[in-house]
């Protein structure tokens, strides 16, 4: 029986994805490359220290630690500068809704996220108060698939994590549910997200009917 969900957020509450490829391709333009959407699909559910060396690989570019440092801390300034314009109405379609029918229905929230800014962007969306707890960037320091970040989640929640679901649109977040013994649905595509208990394309598609039968 599931007792708690634990959302991943770029993705799957909010649509950010766009703010940092945007970010991360002004970046890139700077050092004199370019990088294509798809490429970007590679840096989803990625830390931004990884996300940056992979895009100085993608451009054949080498740069010290201390260069990486101010490269990473300029390209957050721009997408911190970006998500302080958010709205509620950049959270997506049947999100809000489908948290707030769990919690209704009395099962524990936890936020999963590899984001230092989740804080900021629940605040700025207006859904801080939906999570009983909050696992981001600045609680964990092994990346999804390491299953940390879920399994803190659960920890808060006070909750085993065979009875937690994790609702994630990365591939590295599923297998980070699965490592952490959790129940897990994809958010996206079944090409990609195969390896989830379900595959839905947004949580508009998501009811509590759907969940008891994970
Ligand atoms: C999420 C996003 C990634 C992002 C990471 C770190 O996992 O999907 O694209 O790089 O968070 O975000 P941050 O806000 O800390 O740079
Ligand atoms: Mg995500």
């Amino acid at each position: 029986i599931i007792k708690a969900c634990i959302f991943d957020l770029d993705g799957v509450i909010v649509d950010t994805a766009v703010y940092h490829y945007k970010a991360w391709k002004r970046l890139a333009n700077e050092l004199g490359f370019d990088f294509s959407e798809e490429a970007n699909e590679k840096l989803k559910g990625v830390s931004r220290v990884r996300s940056l060396e992979l895009i100085l690989q993608w451009g054949g570019i080498a740069k010290t630690k201390a260069e990486q440092e101010e490269l990473a801390t300029k390209k957050n300034a721009w997408y911190v500068d970006m998500i302080s314009h958010m709205t509620p109405a950049e959270i997506l379609p049947g999100a809000k809704e489908f948290v707030e029918a769990c919690r209704e229905a009395g099962l524990k929230i936890a936020l999963g996220s590899a984001s230092k800014n989740s804080g900021m962007i629940l605040e700025k969306v207006g859904i801080t108060n939906l999570f009983d707890a909050v696992i981001d960037g600045n609680k964990v320091s092994k990346a999804k698939p390491d299953p940390e970040v879920f399994l803190k989640g659960a920890e808060a929640l006070n909750v085993p994590p065979a009875e937690c679901v994790v609702f994630e649109d990365a591939i590295a977040g599923i297998e980070a549910a699965i490592n952490g013994g959790m129940k897990s649905v994809g958010i996206g595509s079944p090409d990609v997200l195969g390896k989830a208990d379900l595959v839905i394309s947004g949580l508009n598609e998501m009811s509590l009917e759907k969940l008891n039968t994970l």
